[in-house]
């Protein structure tokens, strides 16, 4: 299993943001990529209209707790919660996912293979490395299947600090930054491999 991540779910305002950011609408299928208690498909589906949504939990109690609101709420005909790893599983039919953990090693090549052309993957702090958003309403980013890779190193770091700026500059920010937890060692592997040796 990959990081797990903090029990930590976002609020509303937040959610309508990544939602708007990535023009959710009635002709989506929306999947939560860990979806905590479930509000992001709550919203999805509440506010956006979205067709239908799943959320994967792999945390059994968080699963259960999200299964148990979303009967409540009467919207389980649209709303499914899979008590499942998402990286074993069928996510191929999404076309907006939401990705809120910070990036491991195999993530990107993961998801070229898991998600169709066209998907919208909206990630959180940070777009993974290398790769082009398509959009940005910060703290989200969004990136579309195929994902563009960059140009060069100092286009990439231009778009997550929205300036020019080196390398060092970049890791200081990330490390001052107190909302953002970032696995700094896998990061710096990946900035190597992806942008340094390129
Ligand atoms: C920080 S919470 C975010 C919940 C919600 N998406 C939000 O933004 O409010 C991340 C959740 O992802 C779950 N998670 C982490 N890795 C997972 C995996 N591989 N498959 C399914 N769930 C996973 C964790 O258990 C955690 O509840």
């Amino acid at each position: 299993m990959r990081n797990l991540g903090p029990e930590r779910f976002q609020s509303n305002r937040f959610i309508r943001k990544l939602l708007h950011l990535a023009d959710a609408s009635s002709t989506d299928i929306f999947y939560d990529l860990g979806c905590g208690i479930g509000q992001l498909c709550v919203v999805a589906v509440t506010e956006f209209g979205v067709r239908k949504t799943v959320g994967f939990e792999s945390h059994r109690g968080r699963a259960k707790k999200a299964e148990k609101r979303v009967k409540k709420l009467g919207l389980d005909d649209r709303i499914q919660i899979k008590n499942e790893d998402f990286w074993q599983s069928d996510i191929s039919e999404a076309t907006i996912a939401y990705f809120g953990l910070t990036e491991s090693e195999e993530d990107v090549a993961d998801f070229e293979k898991k998600l169709i052309p066209g998907c919208r993957l909206v990630t959180l702090f940070l777009p993974f490395v290398g790769v082009v958003p398509k959009e940005v309403d910060y703290p989200f980013y969004l990136m579309q299947l195929p994902f563009t890779k960059t140009k060069s190193a100092s286009l990439w770091i231009s778009t997550v600090l929205f300036k020019k700026a080196t390398f060092e500059e970049l890791y200081q920010e990330l490390d001052s930054d107190k909302e953002y937890g970032y696995d700094k060692v896998t990061f710096k592997r990946l900035v190597k491999e992806r942008l340094i040796n390129e």
